[in-house]
């Protein structure tokens, strides 16, 4: 190794020296590698290229073909021995784990690695070397390089949140594929919750046939809706596991205990504590009060269960939760009590630690790990228990501290369900903010650690729970392009922090994912507005944006913009009514995402879920209306702790009326006594009203809107009220009164209308 340092600095200075490696753009990878040499030429690979592999590279090698031929149609072939023009597969000793020397030049193309992730991870670099630019004419060319890389954590991690909503095996499938190609190398699998239970056990069939369905919430009075649910059989479990592990990813199963074990308690009751779930609470979100007993034959049921999952999930790493135990029914319940008390148990907290030390001690008995959310550790933390930090890192400090090996996952930052912009067309989620920009600026090493203690440091992981990402198509929204971002934190050297540099390289990876069946996220490119309307000169001036600080490109005339279209330099000042089209550009590629905005009298005067804005932040939420049952359905932004909205400078000159836009959803949010803290204006009708103050919500009454006929309406329907006739603009505070949380009203939209 040290010659070949050596040899390899050497290479640098020359080329250096010679300047052509400052002649020849750096190939756009993702993760950025350890070290990249450019060097002069490239090499060409057709259908008719050789593939060569030794026995232990060929999994990886026909990876590779694969990928080329799904990506590009051209799919070179694979065989054995030594053949001229070859792409190479070698394995070679001591090379660190998932490490890998790539050299290409223009008489082929070498991998060299130690172990099967490396010689994959090879395959995936040469891969986007070839696809940065489309296939001409059959050919597919890639920069000569030499590459020497690694991963800087051994967990790069994605969670994926299968039990609040069921995702079909064909959908994991393609997400083990965009990890893969992205060098992620952990699928954490969240496969039991109150919600659903998604793994076959056939000792315990009911854990599926009554645990895996559900009935979504609708509002009062509302028709039901659909039975929605579904689980993995175990023959499914196998077949995603090796397709996984083919590409280099370890399943890391979560069965949690010993709360979110609703779905476990309503299809065996015996497990809990003796409270009855009431029917249909399952539909409900939040954190619930149901955890397991502590008795012997519940411990009978997790070991029987975990037997199971252990022999469909190889990996080292058992996720057993552990979060968000609340300890009320523990409490009331004599038989827990008797049983803490005769085991000479301090209190719950304790009791947890007891409960989560003896799985512990059952998992390593079968040469498992166990892991768990940060939680874990309020209990006392069992021998050789990883922690996942989710409430903040400092469960990861005091874990590393104490000696533990921990995961980066702290909320909000790498929970995904966040919303990643601000446009109207981001799909439901929570209500935070999580650009890429930040979340590709996370540390996963914390600073306040010695170096010693950041060795306990696995890597990070991002979280996708589901509670409100119904869909597919959504989850894979929400997951890419971030998980890249965290690819990207857990591979390449903490230094590499250029978000533009970033930007520029996912530019081809996101087209790649594409061509891979999976739409990725356009929220850090597609161009954002900031529109200002002055109603005396009837013109807007709108300010651009994107997240990627790319060029922004645009049109006046209806056209998609081009990469020849006006460059935006300065805030557009535009005569009513105008339409402007924008778009990204990167080196002259446009870039995902496009802003298509029609500048009109009645546009200029209304607010939507992008532009409307919360009064509070307590518990934002982009949801999704329960309603109709099929079709598409509203998405309303609200903090359900505090519905209420502004519209800010509303420009209020000849207005004589307002509409507004409303929808009701269920209250179906487990949230304790908190709920207490929801607080209305009492109601003049029976229904109650929507109430629009001027100047903040303290301010002057000017319309009030009966929900009444909203009231039988569970989609959105439009409410109209006259305005009294006012000059100037002010900022409108938007509420409702009502006598309580269920239903929730949430304003889509708020449109004033103009005097004719
Ligand atoms: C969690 O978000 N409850 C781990």
């Amino acid at each position: 190794m040290p010659g070949f340092a050596a040899r390899f600095l050497l290479v640098c200075l020359l080329l250096g020296a010679a300047g052509i490696a400052a002649a020849q753009p750096a190939p756009r990878l993702v993760p950025l590698p350890r070290s990249m040499a450019v060097q002069p030429g490239h090499l060409t690979v057709t259908a008719a290229t050789p593939v060569v592999a030794d026995g232990p590279a060929r999994g990886a090698a026909s990876r590779f073909v694969e990928l080329l031929r799904r990506t590009t149609g051209i799919a070179p072939r694979l065989g054995a021995g030594a053949a001229a023009g070859a792409i190479r597969f070698r394995t070679v000793a001591g090379m660190a784990p998932e490490s890998y020397r790539l050299e290409v030049d223009g008489s082929g193309a070498t991998i060299s690695a130690s172990d099967r992730a490396g010689l994959f991870y090879g395959g995936v670099t040469l891969w986007q070397l070839l696809t940065e630019a489309p296939a001409r004419h059959g050919r597919l060319d890639a920069q000569a390089v030499r590459i020497e890389d690694g991963p800087r954590f051994g967990w790069r991690g994605l969670m994926l949140d299968s039990a609040r909503h069921f995702q079909s095996p064909a959908f994991i499938l393609h997400l083990i594929d965009w990890m893969a190609v992205n060098k992620l190398n952990r699928l954490h699998w969240h496969l039991t919750d109150d919600q659903g239970w998604r793994i076959e056990i056939r000792r315990y069939p009911r854990l599926t046939s009554i645990g895996g369905w559900r009935r979504p919430a609708a509002a009062p009075g509302a028709p039901p809706l659909p039975r929605i649910g579904g689980y993995y059989s175990q023959a499914e479990i196998r077949r995603i596991v090796a397709y996984a592990r083919a590409r280099a990813i370890e399943i890391v199963p979560e069965i949690e205990m010993p709360g979110h074990a609703l779905a476990a308690i309503r299809a065996y009751p015996e497990l809990g504590t003796g409270v009855a779930p009431p029917p249909g609470i399952e539909s409900d979100w939040g954190i619930f009060p149901y955890l397991y007993n502590v008795d012997e034959p519940t411990f009978a049921f997790i070991r029987n269960v975990l037997d199971e999952v252990l022999a469909l999930f190889p990996g080292t790493y058992v996720h057993v939760g552990g979060d968000e135990a609340v300890k009320d029914q523990w409490r009331a319940s004599p038989q827990v009590q008797a049983r803490m008390r005769a085991l000479g148990i301090r209190d719950e907290e304790a009791l947890q630690g007891w409960f989560t030390a003896r799985i512990g001690r059952f998992l390593e008995s079968r040469g498992r790990r166990l892991l768990g959310w940060d939680e874990i550790l309020q209990g006392g933390l069992p021998a050789n228990a990883t922690v996942m930090s989710w409430r903040g890192i400092e469960g990861a400090v005091a874990a590393a501290r104490a000696g533990h090996d921990a995961v980066l996952s702290p909320a909000p930052i790498l929970y995904f369900d966040n919303r990643q912009g601000t446009s109207a067309a981001e799909p439901p989620g929570r209500g935070n903010l999580v650009p890429l920009a930040d979340v590709y600026a996370f540390e996963p090493a914390p600073a306040t650690l010695t170096g010693a203690e950041q060795a306990h440091v696995l890597g990070l992981q991002a979280n996708l729970w589901t509670e409100h990402i119904r869909t597919e198509a959504r989850a894979a929204y929400m997951a890419f392009p971030r998980a890249i971002a965290v690819a990207e934190r857990g591979w390449s050297a903490p230094g590499t922090r250029d978000f533009r540099d970033f930007a520029t390289r996912l530019a081809p990876q996101l087209a790649r994912l594409g061509a891979l069946g999976l739409a990725p996220a356009p929220s850090a490119f597609r161009p954002e507005e900031a529109m200002r309307f002055d109603p005396a000169a009837n013109r807007v001036s709108v300010a651009l944006s994107n997240q990627a600080g790319s060029e922004i490109r645009y049109t006046l005339d209806g056209s998609a913009p081009t990469a020849s279209a006006p460059l935006y330099v300065a805030p557009l000042d535009l005569a009513l009514p105008a339409r402007l089209r924008a778009r990204g550009f990167l080196g002259g590629e446009a870039l995902p995402g496009e802003l298509d905005r029609l500048y009109d009298p009645a546009s200029v005067r209304r607010r939507d879920i992008g532009t409307l804005k919360l009064c509070s932040a307590a518990i934002p939420l982009a949801l999704e209306d329960d309603a109709p049952a099929a079709g598409p359905r509203a998405t309303f932004f609200i903090d359900v702790m505090h519905p209420c909205w502004l519209y800010e400078a509303a420009p209020l000159d000849g207005i004589a009326a307002i509409e507004i836009e409303v929808g009701q959803l269920p209250f179906n949010f487990q949230i304790g006594r908190d709920v207490e803290h929801i607080r209305f204006r009492p109601p003049a009708t029976a229904a109650g009203e929507v109430e629009v103050r001027a100047g903040g919500c303290d301010g002057e009454r000017i319309a009030t809107l009966p929900l009444a006929p909203a009231a039988p309406n569970p989609a959105v329907t439009r409410l109209r009220a006259p305005i009294a006739p006012r000059h100037g603009s002010a900022d409108l505070c938007l509420t409702y009164t009502a006598r309580g949380p269920n239903p929730l009203w949430a304003i889509r939209s708020v449109q004033l209308v103009q005097r004719r």
